[in-house]
């Protein structure tokens, strides 16, 4: 399928979808969410995928926002469904998708490319990405899960500063913070996150998704983590991908996971 504001690449199984509106800097608005949600759900059935790298087009942009001009005459009911549709639309599913996503951050972060990054399961820096959540600075709140994902990365603390400050921080302090996993220079920022993706998809797609699964359910309200893992542990020892992994260890040689 076409997509009029994404790039889509294929390379060694790992899927890098790119954002393309550079000119707006990157800026989600509905239709670039609806093509997100769509690309997001053909790489989750292709099976010859294994990785997903969100990033932005541009050397400046990793995505600056929800698309400020498109919502700014929304009405209550209208706000309220923004945030519903796109946290279901987007930032839930990247969160949920049964293969990694790594966020190759290019640039600024900020609000809704914030809250995009932090639903991804790694994000990767170039050093001169800016990362912040401005929402109170236009009179409104962070709507795509800003609120919930940050304190989490970064504790409720530091959670709390930048979104009542609106002030962006640097790549650095994301780093030191734990909002991101790794500041690399910018050129380099595309090949690092393409070696972290192969070195990941050498492991089992099953228990990669069953860890996903596992690790999401102790963030969800009401859900048992501890006892999600036991369920998708016990799961593994159901899977060609587990007899082929503890096989190949004891036959000493490199596993050949199918994903079955
Ligand atoms: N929504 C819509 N358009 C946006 C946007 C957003 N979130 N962020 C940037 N743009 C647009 C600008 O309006 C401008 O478009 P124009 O040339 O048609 O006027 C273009 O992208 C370039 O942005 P500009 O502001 O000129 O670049 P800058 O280098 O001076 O500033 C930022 C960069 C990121 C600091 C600034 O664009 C900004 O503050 N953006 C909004 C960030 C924000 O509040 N995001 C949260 C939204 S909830």
């Amino acid at each position: 399928m076409s997509y009029q504001n994404l790039l889509l690449t294929d390379a060694d199984s790992v899927r890098t979808i790119t954002i393309n509106r550079p000119d707006q800097l990157n800026a989600l608005n509905r239709a670039t969410i609806a093509e997100l949600n769509k690309a997001l759900t053909e790489a989750e059935a292709d099976k010859s995928i294994r990785v997903v790298v969100i990033t932005g087009s541009g050397a400046k942009a990793f995505v600056a926002g929800a698309d400020i001009k498109e919502f700014a005459h929304f009405s209550v009911p209208e706000g309220k469904a923004l945030a519903a549709d796109g946290q279901k639309q987007l930032f839930d599913h990247v969160e949920h998708l049964n293969k990694p996503v790594i966020a190759a951050v290019n640039g600024f972060a900020l609000g809704g490319g914030l809250e995009l990054a932090m639903s991804a399961h790694v994000r990767i820096a170039s050093d001169n990405a800016k990362m912040g959540l401005p929402e109170t600075s236009l009179g409104v709140i962070p709507g795509y899960g800003g609120t919930q994902r940050l304190p989490r990365l970064v504790g409720k603390g530091k959670a709390m500063e930048m979104i009542l400050s609106a002030q962006m921080i640097d790549a650095n302090d994301a780093l030191q913070w734990g909002l991101v996993n790794r500041v690399v220079p910018q050129d380099q920022l595309l090949s690092t996150v393409h070696e972290l993706a192969v070195r990941i998809m050498k492991n089992s797609p099953t228990a990669l998704a069953a860890a996903i699964r596992a690790v999401n359910a102790g963030y969800e309200p009401g859900a048992n983590g501890l006892q999600r893992e036991i369920e998708e542990f016990g799961k593994c020892f159901g899977t060609a991908d587990f007899k082929e992994g503890t096989t190949a260890f004891v036959e000493k040689r490199k596993a050949n996971f199918t994903g079955a």
